[in-house]
């Protein structure tokens, strides 16, 4: 059965309380939040992409016209405390304000997700991993996409690792701090989100790197179009008191690699991108080369990392496949020591039974990943509807689903 087509009213004029995601993810970051979710799309737009948390809500999907045809019985899924608060999600903010309103008529306690799914998505939280007198690491969370990066920050200079899409939420963060851009840098071509870093560049002046074997597209072979500096293995950056070192961990991408980044007071901060996640590794098969890249992901963990990176480094992953990754504090971090223990996907007695496991556990690569590939290289410029619906839907799940790797 094929399901019915939704228009959603425009959110004009609000009828209905509202709340912001900003107060939403507050909320949703307390242990006993309590909170309700009712999402009021389409079920396939639901399947594909929902709001998560680390301590998860009650959710039920209720689409839009069901409490119009049948109020009674969509009803009747709700909670019945009419204390209980019930937030009101769809794709933009104008249903859910109706549903909302009409919840608040029967007695319940509503409210509605201000501009909804599409406010959501493009949500980003920045958290300090450290913040000492010399230096200040943060990372930024973009949780309706499980998606990470990092800003690191010394005597007035910053360094951003991984920049996300919506480019105007580093800067202004930058600017609250006092910061300039001085290095932006990639740990690698990205095939699930539109990396920020070219815009930054073209913004600030700042000079951008990624590893060369990363500038041609893996299914086209196409060179980029767009202006980069060359990472290279053991490559170093100053950062105020910082240093900043590259290290090549092909895998996941022939031309991945992380930075470790050292403090004057001996932290050490591994930003490993697609590399190791806190939670599993990154697929190697977003290339088209699974059979053949999953044995190079082997040797990058298992030899180069192992044996060259600290146990005592923080581990900054690029992504995460659940909220739940989370440490107290909301952070994905975790020290390397930790991780070759606690990562589930690490325990593996050899290379043959990490190859077979990768390549049974391979998950289906959105289409979109090609194409993203191809902005990411500056083959093509998206507008910002197009850019949006290349990350958004099924991008998210696929992320989670790539992480976990089981
Ligand atoms: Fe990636």
């Amino acid at each position: 059965m094929s399901t019915p087509e939704v228009t959603y009213p425009e959110a004009s004029e609000e009828i209905s309380q509202q709340i912001t995601v900003e107060a939403l993810y507050r909320k949703l970051q307390e242990p006993d939040h309590g909170l309700f979710i009712l999402d009021v799309r389409n079920a396939d737009e639901f399947e594909t992409w929902r709001i998560e948390s680390r301590y998860p809500p009650e959710m039920v999907n209720i689409p839009y016209f069901e409490f119009f045809e049948n109020t009674e019985h969509a009803l009747a899924q709700l909670p019945q405390d009419p204390e209980r608060e019930i937030v009101v999600v769809c794709a933009k903010g104008g249903a859910s304000d109706f549903v909302a309103a009409l919840l608040e008529e029967e007695g319940r306690s509503a409210v509605n997700l201000a501009e909804g799914m599409e406010a959501w998505g493009n949500f980003y939280v920045f958290r300090p991993v450290a913040e000492t007198e010399s230096y200040q690491v943060y990372q930024v969370d973009r949780p309706a996409r499980g998606c990470l990066s990092h800003v690191l920050i010394s005597q007035g200079k910053a360094a951003i690792i991984d920049p996300l899409r919506h480019t105007e939420k580093y800067q202004d963060f930058l600017a609250a701090q006092g910061a300039t851009l001085a290095l932006i840098l990639d740990t690698h071509a990205h095939a699930d989100h539109i990396s920020g870093g070219p815009a930054l560049a073209l913004a600030t002046g700042a000079p951008y790197y990624l590893h060369p074997y990363d500038g041609i597209h893996p299914f086209d072979m196409l060179p980029a179009k767009m202006e980069y500096e060359m990472l290279k293995e053991g490559m170093a950056f100053t950062l105020g008191d910082l240093t900043i070192q590259t290290i090549h961990v092909p895998g996941h991408t022939l031309g991945q690699v992380n930075f470790l980044a050292s403090g004057p007071d001996g932290e050490r901060f591994f930003f490993t991108g697609d590399n190791l996640f806190i939670e599993s590794f990154g697929r190697p098969d977003l290339g088209g080369q699974g059979e053949a890249w999953a044995p190079i992901v082997y040797e990058t963990i298992f030899q180069k990392v192992k044996s060259q990176i600290p146990g005592e480094a923080w581990v900054l992953p690029g992504h995460y496949a659940s909220p739940t990754e989370a440490n107290d504090q909301g952070l994905f971090a975790k020290r390397l020591a930790d991780l070759w223990q606690e990562n589930s996907a690490l325990q593996f007695a050899s290379r043959e039974e990490f190859v077979e496991f990768v390549l049974s556990h391979l998950p289906i690569m959105p289409a979109e990943y090609v194409e993203i590939k191809r902005v990411n290289i500056g083959l093509t410029q998206p507008d910002e509807e197009e850019a949006s619906t290349l990350e958004l839907g099924k991008n998210i799940c696929a992320v989670a689903a790539a992480a976990a790797a089981s």
